[in-house]
């Protein structure tokens, strides 16, 4: 049986993040909503109760029923999750005087607790909180105190229950690693069995047990995630695999070919469908963001649907859905930034069942799967490339002629990228998370080339770093570096006059222009 840690979201920023250190410790988990704790699973070996963006005192604060693991298993719990565990067994929580965040040192430290082998005294960890636990519950021990919180870490003296006031899962606590292992590995008694090649045998196995025979249909978007579940499903049933690649006309250059090629190579089973004519004519004239997305999204359901209902004996449907698009959030805002579009909308008449091989992964984690595999390293390090394609990079309505230009730019930017080896032997390209032009077709602006005046469009580049897309920096590329892609698009493309380069960090601007 797989042994499994379940993480209660209460609505924290980091919660993906302390899921991610878990996996890297090769220990599967859950990341689950607060109140969905799954009862009699004896797969679970210990629980991690989250950060939140609540007070335990604001009224619509997220509750879970302690009792219902308390006391059976090893509890950790974190910012919120600790100031939840005191004040639901008797501790007591109050507002801080001055909101308690950034870094701050562990100066006393029970080095024989065993959440805290192998620390150093002083310690650097990260706070992020406006309550403060003013007191413990009885019956458990201050563990850890730094110079403003006397209870940054506190445990039971009698149950396995621990406590932080600070984030271990985050960069800036420097032994919140070392934390997170000793939870997991020695008191939560993980046997650490999770990995790429344990993943690959066993979902192999589940797939073939749960497919059998059946024929199964998987769109494909050119990207890692579809890429490595197609390689995965083809492991398990071979033929019996059908891949729909799906081109609206708005890919990167010559990307669609590409891509056919790299799949052949890899033995699946592709039909490649040129739809662009379709996807142009729809979106002829609009211009609003969210409606191009609409259109695209429904248009790319209408043909991969038309395509889908041709394999008539199909019994299921594949995705490369990969965990982080699924974990159920708790969106406190309920707002909508942008819809996003990947194959949605299954023909109901068909029937399908969905299949979902990824579903309990991380991005690292597909890569390592697909390394795994033996899939080239280039579909293993492409950029995530949004479904739209390059229709939420053309500002204002989209032409053929429009998508060449951009095509055209993006190409040589893209191409620079992956030559240009930094100082550390790094390409730039594998060093972003993401990069693209946008073309910023509605603004024109004044130029000179030989001795005509020029009148044309600007080309934006944007290159991010990330670990999740759910927040980003603008990467620090080198002046020499944007400096020779600036001068090769604006000589080399017609119809650039102008580059610039995008520094905004996400939030307050997204990834995507649209
Ligand atoms: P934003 O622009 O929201 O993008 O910061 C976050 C990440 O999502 C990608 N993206 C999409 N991916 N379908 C996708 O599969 C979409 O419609 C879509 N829109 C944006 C974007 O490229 C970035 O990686």
């Amino acid at each position: 049986m797989q042994q499994k840690i379940i993480i209660l979201d209460f609505g924290s920023q980091t919660t993906q993040l302390i899921g991610r250190r878990v996996r890297e410790l090769d220990t599967f988990c859950e990341i689950l909503p607060y109140n969905k704790f799954p009862k009699d699973d004896p797969s679970v070996i210990g629980v991690i109760l989250s950060g939140s963006p609540f007070s335990v005192h604001d009224p619509e604060a997220f509750k879970v029923d302690l009792s219902q693991f308390v006391g059976r298993l090893p509890v950790l719990g974190i910012c919120y999750g600790a100031q939840f565990i005191s004040h639901t067994l008797g501790g007591k929580v109050e507002k801080a005087d001055s909101r308690e965040y950034g870094r701050a040192h562990l100066e006393t430290i029970n080095l024989y607790n065993p959440l805290f082998k192998g620390f150093d005294r002083g310690s650097q960890v990260w706070m992020s909180h406006g309550d403060t636990i003013t007191a413990i519950p009885e019956g458990f021990e201050v563990i850890g105190s730094t110079k403003d919180v006397k209870n940054a870490a506190f445990a039971s003296v009698e149950q396995p229950i621990w406590a932080v006031q600070f984030h271990p899962e985050v960069y800036h606590t420097s032994q919140g690693a070392l934390l997170l292992k000793n939870f997991v590995v020695d008191i939560c008694g993980s046997k650490q069995d999770w990995s790429a090649a344990s993943f690959v045998e066993t979902t192999v196995k589940e797939l073939k047990e749960q497919v059998g025979n059946d024929r199964v249909i998987l769109g494909l978007s050119g990207g890692v995630d579809s890429s490595v579940a197609a390689v995965l499903l083809n492991k398990a049933i071979g033929k019996n695999l059908t891949c729909i690649f799906v081109d609206h006309g708005m890919l990167r250059k010559n990307e669609f070919q590409q891509v056919m090629d790299d799949y052949k190579v890899l033995g699946l089973n592709v039909i490649g469908v040129d739809a662009s004519e379709k996807f142009f004519n729809d979106l002829a004239g609009v211009t609003e963001p969210e409606q191009k997305r609409k259109i695209i999204g429904r248009d790319f359901v209408e043909v991969f649907n038309a395509e889908a209902r041709k394999i008539t004996d199909a019994k299921w449907l594949a995705q490369g859905t990969i965990y982080p698009d699924r974990i159920e959030s708790l969106n406190i805002t309920g707002k909508v930034i942008k819809s996003h579009h990947n194959v949605g909308g299954l023909p109901k008449e068909m029937n399908l069942q969905l299949c979902e091989p990824l579903k309990w992964l991380f991005k690292d984690e597909v890569r390592r799967v697909g390394r795994q595999m033996g899939m080239p390293e280039h579909l293993i390090t492409r950029h995530p490339f949004p479904g739209p394609g390059l229709a939420v990079r053309i500002l204002g309505d989209i032409t053929p002629e429009k998508v060449r230009v951009l095509q055209d730019a993006d190409d040589i930017y893209i191409r620079g990228l992956r030559e240009y080896v930094d100082t550390d032997g790094e390409t730039l390209y594998n060093k972003v998370w993401q990069a693209g032009a946008i073309l910023l077709s509605p603004v024109r602006s004044v130029g000179v080339m030989g001795d005509e005046r020029t009148y044309e469009n600007p080309v934006a580049l944007r290159a991010v770093t990330s670990t999740d897309a759910m927040t980003a920096d603008w990467a620090h590329l080198p002046y020499d570096f944007l400096a020779k892609v600036s001068n090769e698009i604006i000589n080399k493309v017609r119809g650039v006059n102008r580059v610039c380069y995008d520094i905004s960090s996400k939030p307050p601007a997204t990834i995507e222009w649209e």
